[in-house]
C-alpha cells in the first residue's frame, strides 16, 4: 500500500496530492490551511478533484462520505478491463447475477449472513432502494419514522415522495446512543416504516443484538416495516461485530427490505450497483411479478466494481479499515488537544466523527463558522435532524498529515469563541 508523500514536499505546489494504489492521481486538496501556503487551484488539472474536494481554494473537503482512499487494485483492474473491451452496454442479466452471488458469498463469509442468492437485487444505489421500497412494500399513507440523528436523506426522500416523517431522538445513555423504543412505538402506532441505519451514519455505532430484538418487538407490534441501511457494513472496527438485523429472527426477516452496497467499503458511489435483500417472502413474490425494478436498471461498470470488490477485495478492505482506524484514533488525540470541548464518541464503524461543539459559543451554523473561519468543511448536524444545530460531522478518511492540520485549524476557530453559557 502507497504512503502519503509527506505534506512538506507538496507544499512547494501548494497541494495534497494522494497517490492511490493504482498509482492514479487523485485531487483532494490544496494544503493551504496556513497562509504560508498560498493559493494554488488555477495551477491544478480540475478533472481529478472528487466530490468532496470540490469546495472553495484552500478549504478541507470533509463532508461527503467519500474517502481519500482511492479503491481496490482488483477493482479498478476489473473496470479497466472492461473499458478495454467495450464492455459499457445496458447490464447484461449474468453480470448481474454474478454480483448479486459474490454480495450473497460476501454476507455469507464476512456476517454469517445466508442470503439465497435469488433475493439480491441490484439497484442503482442504496437512497433508490429507499425510494422502491417505500413505493412498493410499504402501505400507502402511512408515516416514515426516522430516529436522529441521520443520514439526511432519510428525511428528505420520503418527504419528497409525499410520506409524512417523524423524527425520533435517540438517547444517549452510559456512554452510546440508544433507540428510543418507546417513542419509535408511538410514532409508529397507526403503523410505519422504520428507517434503519446500523453501522450509523453519523454516528458510527453498531447495533448490538439485544437492542434489534426489542426493536423488532415494536415493530412486529405495530404491523410496521423496517428499511435496514446496511451500507457501511463493511467498515467496522476490531472489537464491534455487525450482525444484520434481517438476520436476528424470523420476524425481523419478514418485516425487513435490507439495503447494501460496495460504495463505502470500496469507495465506489460513482459506479451505480447497491443491492437490496428481500428477505420478505411477501416482497420477493411482489418484485417477481411486478417486475420492480429490471435488472438492466444497474450500471454495468458498478455490477463488474461490486463483483471486484466482494470477490476479490477483502485484503484491501482489512488494509484500508487499518488506515482508517489510524485516523480514528488520531482524531480523537487531536480533538483533546486542539478541541477540548468538543465531545466525541470514537466510532466503532464508518470514517465519520459525529462532533458536538455546544460547548463553545458559535453562530447558528457551525458548519458554515468552520469553513468560513478552518476553512475546513463539514457536514451541518442540523441536516441530520432537529436538536442537532450544534453538531457537526466531520470525515477522517484523509491523509493523516491533512487530518492533523485541519483538526489544528478547527481548534484555532472555535478556541477564538467563548464557551457557551451553561
Ligand atoms: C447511511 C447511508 N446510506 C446511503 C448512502 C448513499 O448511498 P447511495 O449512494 O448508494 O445512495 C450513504 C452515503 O453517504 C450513507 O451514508
Amino acid at each position: 500500500m502507497s504512503e502519503y508523500t509527506p505534506l512538506s514536499t507538496h507544499a512547494a505546489t501548494a497541494q495534497i496530492v494522494n497517490a492511490t494504489d493504482q498509482g492514479m492521481l487523485l485531487r483532494t486538496g490544496s494544503a493551504a490551511l496556513t497562509a504560508s501556503v498560498g493559493s494554488p487551484t488555477s495551477r491544478h488539472d480540475h478533472r481529478w478533484t472528487t466530490r468532496k474536494w470540490e469546495v472553495a481554494p484552500d478549504h478541507v473537503g470533509a463532508w461527503i462520505a467519500e474517502s481519500d482512499f482511492g479503491t481496490a487494485p482488483a477493482v479498478t483492474r476489473a473496470l479497466h478491463d472492461a473499458v478495454d473491451a467495450g464492455f459499457l452496454t445496458y447490464l447484461p442479466q449474468h453480470t448481474a447475477a454474478e454480483a448479486e452471488r459474490e454480495c450473497a458469498a460476501f454476507l455469507k463469509r464476512r456476517f454469517a449472513w445466508d442470503v439465497p442468492v435469488e433475493r439480491v437485487h441490484l439497484v442503482a444505489d442504496v437512497v433508490e432502494g429507499l425510494r422502491v421500497m417505500l413505493r412498493n412494500f410499504a402501505a400507502p399513507g402511512q408515516p416514515v419514522v426516522v430516529p436522529t440523528p441521520c443520514y439526511a436523506p432519510f428525511l428528505s426522500t420520503p418527504r419528497k415522495l409525499g410520506r409524512a416523517v417523524i423524527e425520533v431522538p435517540s438517547v444517549q445513555a452510559d456512554g452510546r446512543w440508544q433507540l428510543d423504543l418507546d417513542g419509535i412505538e408511538r410514532a409508529l402506532s397507526g403503523g410505519g416504516v422504520l428507517v434503519l441505519c446500523n453501522p450509523h451514519n453519523p454516528l458510527g455505532q453498531v447495533m448490538r443484538e439485544a437492542e434489534m430484538v426489542l426493536l423488532a418487538e415494536v415493530v412486529d407490534r405495530t404491523g410496521s416495516r423496517v428499511f435496514s441501511d446496511e451500507i457501511h457494513a463493511p467498515v467496522v472496527y476490531a472489537g464491534a461485530h455487525h450482525i444484520p438485523y434481517a438476520s436476528t429472527s424470523e420476524i425481523a426477516a419478514q418485516h425487513t427490505v435490507t439495503a447494501t452496497a460496495t460504495s463505502k467499503g470500496w469507495n465506489i458511489p460513482g459506479l451505480k450497483a447497491a443491492q437490496l435483500i428481500l428477505t420478505s417472502d411477501a416482497d420477493q413474490q411482489l418484485w417477481v411479478e411486478r417486475d420492480i425494478v429490471p435488472s438492466q436498471n444497474g450500471s454495468i461498470l458498478g455490477a463488474i466494481g461490486a463483483i471486484a470488490a466482494y470477490r476479490d477485495s477483502a485484503e484491501w478492505l482489512d488494509e484500508t479499515i487499518q488506515r482508517f482506524d489510524r485516523n480514528r484514533r488520531l482524531l480523537t488525540e487531536l480533538l483533546r488537544v486542539h478541541a477540548p470541548h468538543a465531545r466525541y464518541h470514537e466510532p466503532e464503524a464508518t470514517y465519520l466523527a459525529w462532533i458536538d461543539l455546544s460547548a463553545y459559543d458559535l453562530p447558528s451554523r457551525p458548519a458554515e463558522y468552520l469553513a468560513q473561519h478552518a476553512r475546513v468543511v463539514t457536514s451541518e448536524g442540523a441536516d441530520s435532524g432537529v436538536g442537532y444545530e450544534k453538531w457537526v460531522r466531520f470525515n477522517f478518511a484523509m491523509a493523516p498529515e491533512l487530518l492533523t492540520r485541519a483538526v489544528e485549524s478547527l481548534g484555532r476557530a472555535l478556541a477564538s469563541r467563548p464557551l457557551a453559557e451553561r
